[in-house]
């Protein structure tokens, strides 16, 4: 029995800030950010808009897509580093409003990893046949852990949520393999400060996720029996257009076949992926049986991978 995703939702913010808008507030400009990380605008969300706000208006976008009803659904997994507060989480919150009254809920934290986690998590649950339905959603207002007044990281982030159904699948279909990791090592290159805002080594992190999603890439095609030549879209973490590229060389692929949304949300950490994913099946760039990669790094240090079939 495979697990896949059978339906998908987003939502973003409303509000767009430029980098020129940036400009007029630190010091820098729109050409450095775009030539250093492909960056061109980014949804931040209101006060009156929190992470739950957002991971609820995506979930119903996916339960919709998805020609289910909420109450169908046996476990929601919220991937968030920015949950409304520690407690309850963000997924039981969820749970209540989209009246999920059947479901176990739950928030995993893997950072920009987290989407791959919960997606390959709700895989070992339907394939068990624990459930039939879950709700994976990758949500973040990164907008209330940001320091406006850093120029290193101010410039990088955004907010917004994407949400997947996930439910067993045609044989040969679905999820076909993932790979997770971790390295706590690495932890102090990327974490929440004291201050409750981003500290970031941007270099070290560079370094990383260049050499890990090429390798990931690499393992999780080898783990489902397949070959670089054989994927149709690679959607890799949307952190930094120069870091997506290096990926998409390491599998030697063709230009058109890199998923590319950074341009107009920035980094939305748990969020990204799914968000990509999301607008290129929104845009028709996506076909029954192609075969898609996605591949995510994040603070922990933590990656993941998976190959989808669609
Ligand atoms: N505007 C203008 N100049 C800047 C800016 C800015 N916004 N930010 C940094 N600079 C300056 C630096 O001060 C430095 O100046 P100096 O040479 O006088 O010291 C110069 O630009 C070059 O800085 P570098 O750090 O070498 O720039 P780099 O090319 O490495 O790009 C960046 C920096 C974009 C942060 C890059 O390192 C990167 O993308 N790293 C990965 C970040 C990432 O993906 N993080 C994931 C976080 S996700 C999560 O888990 C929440």
């Amino acid at each position: 029995m495979n697990a896949g995703i059978i339906g998908l939702g987003k939502y973003v913010p409303e509000k767009v800030v430029t980098n020129f808008d940036i400009e007029k507030t630190l010091d820098t400009n729109d050409e450095w950010i775009r030539t250093r990380t492909g960056i061109e605008e980014r949804r931040i969300a209101g006060p009156e808009e929190n992470t739950s706000d957002l991971a609820y208006n995506a979930a119903i976008n996916a339960i919709e897509n998805a020609n289910i009803t909420a109450d169908q659904i046996g476990l929601i997994l919220v991937a968030t580093v920015t949950p409304d507060r520690g407690f309850p989480s963000v997924a039981c919150q969820i749970q209540e409003r989209l009246g999920a009254v059947n479901a176990a809920a739950m928030d995993v934290s893997a950072a920009c990893s987290g989407f791959i986690y919960a997606l390959a998590t709700a895989k070992q649950f339907i394939e068990s046949k624990s459930y039939q339905y879950i709700l994976v959603v990758g949500v973040e207002k990164l907008s209330k852990i940001t320091d406006w007044n850093d120029r290193n990281t101010a410039v990088l982030f955004g907010d917004g949520a994407c949400a997947a159904v996930v439910s067993e699948v045609s044989e040969g279909r679905g999820i076909l393999s993932f790979e997770l990791g971790a390295d706590g090592t690495g932890g102090k290159h990327l974490f929440l400060n004291d201050e409750h805002t981003i500290t970031m080594n941007g270099r070290e992190v560079f370094k990383f996720a260049v050499r890990q999603m090429g390798e990931s890439a690499v393992s999780v095609l080898d783990k489902a029996g397949l070959s670089k030549q054989d994927v149709d879209l690679l959607i890799p973490h949307q952190a930094n257009i120069r870091i997506m590229e290096a990926s998409r060389e390491r599998l030697e692929l063709p230009e058109e076949k890199l998923s590319k949304h950074i341009h107009k949300y920035g980094n939305t950490s748990s969020a990204s992926i799914g968000l990509a994913l999301a607008d290129e099946l929104e845009d028709g760039k996506i076909k029954d049986d192609d075969i898609i990669v996605l591949v995510g790094f994040g603070g922990g240090l933590t990656w993941g991978a998976a190959v989808i079939k669609w």
